[in-house]
């Protein structure tokens, strides 16, 4: 199915397209090529739209949180919007003092992509990112495909660019398993992660280089825990950050388990990612779908990427990629209830 999503200040239409197996059903909008509504059963059978997000174009362009969207060329930050590439200095455009949170001003989450096929299952949208978009070298060609598969959804990357550039993609989709509309719940549901080190940030949210073992500390996921129980303890990662909104390694698949225990769903992520950054809403307040009013902390996004700032650490896996070369890169989020 096809509707009518809204018009943009371009005055082009944009669309809500669903895709749906088994008992999972989705809606993506070519704006931004962002997940809109997820819904999953639980136990009794009773269904929730367990994502995030607005009821009309107007409340992406508005917003600052990323509900959903595809995030790209780079996801996370670059400090000071700059790094070398090939010997020579590529600058982007800055959108957070002076560094890049999520590729700067215009992102992909709010252009309208092509959609390339759609079918029962399936949505597969393309963006054409010309050589100099934001600072980014090469004409990139790239395109994200939604499968929902009968339990889960798998979100695949595949991108090309025409000069040495850099790709690192991901979904911004912020979960609460109890339903969206259920703000209380998302910080009593429960995270498990294999995570072994993360990345400590500086005020700014950039990496300080450190990559820390989450021994004794509050960033300790690997024995599962609600991820409110440690929010508010005295620990500078998480007042710097203002609560969980740091990278951690994916050691195995899947990567993260979030769990909510009433309603009985449990999400798994699988992904060929190095990094997952955990961010626990800090700033979601405002007016969301289906008239709810969003709370802080009302989701948590589990986002597959790079290390946040690897352009600056060679000795973190490179988002670099060669001319010509395909990048790919698959995350899926596997529902169980
Ligand atoms: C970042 C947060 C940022 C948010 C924007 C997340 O990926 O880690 O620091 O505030 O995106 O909505």
């Amino acid at each position: 199915m096809k509707e009518f999503f809204g018009t943009l200040p371009t005055g082009e239409a944009c669309h809500l397209y669903t895709i749906r197996s088994g008992r999972l059903t989705a809606q993506i909008t070519d704006l931004g090529a962002t997940l809109v509504r997820l819904w999953v059963p639980d136990s009794k059978g009773a269904i929730a739209d367990v994502v995030l997000g607005y009821d009309s174009p107007e409340g992406y362009l508005a917003s600052g949180t990323y509900f959903g969207a595809t995030v790209g060329r780079n996801a996370n930050r670059i400090a000071t919007s700059s790094f070398v590439l090939d010997g020579k200095t590529v600058v982007l455009d800055a959108n957070e003092g002076p560094n890049s949170l999520h590729s700067g001003p215009r992102g992909y989450n709010v252009r309208l992509w092509d959609v390339q096929s759609h079918l029962e299952d399936r949505i597969i949208l393309s963006l054409h990112s010309p050589h100099g978009d934001q600072g980014f070298p090469g004409n990139a060609h790239i395109r994200v495909t939604y499968l929902m598969e009968a339990d889960g959804i798998r979100i695949t990357y595949d991108a090309v660019s025409d000069r040495d550039t850099v790709f690192n993609l991901t979904n911004h989709s912020y979960f609460n398993l109890a339903g969206h509309e259920m703000q209380d719940q998302a910080m009593k549901q429960v995270l498990m992660m294999p995570a072994r080190f993360f990345n400590p940030d500086d005020a700014a949210n950039i990496p300080t280089g450190e990559l820390r073992p989450v021994d004794g500390t509050p960033m300790d996921f690997r024995e599962p825990k609600a991820l409110g129980r440690d929010i508010a303890m005295d620990y500078e990662p998480l007042h710097l950050q203002g609560g969980y909104d740091h990278n951690f390694e994916v050691f195995c698949n899947p990567a993260a388990i979030l769990t909510d225990s009433n309603s009985g769903r449990s999400m798994a992520v699988y992904t060929d990612c190095p990094g997952i950054q955990v961010y626990t809403g800090n700033f979601t307040e405002g007016a969301g779908k289906d008239g709810v009013t969003y709370v802080k902390r009302c989701g948590v996004a589990l986002e597959t990427q790079f290390y946040p700032d690897a352009v600056h650490h060679p000795e973190w896996p490179q988002p670099f990629i060669k001319a010509n070369q395909p990048y790919h890169s698959q995350t899926k989020y596997r529902f169980t209830w």
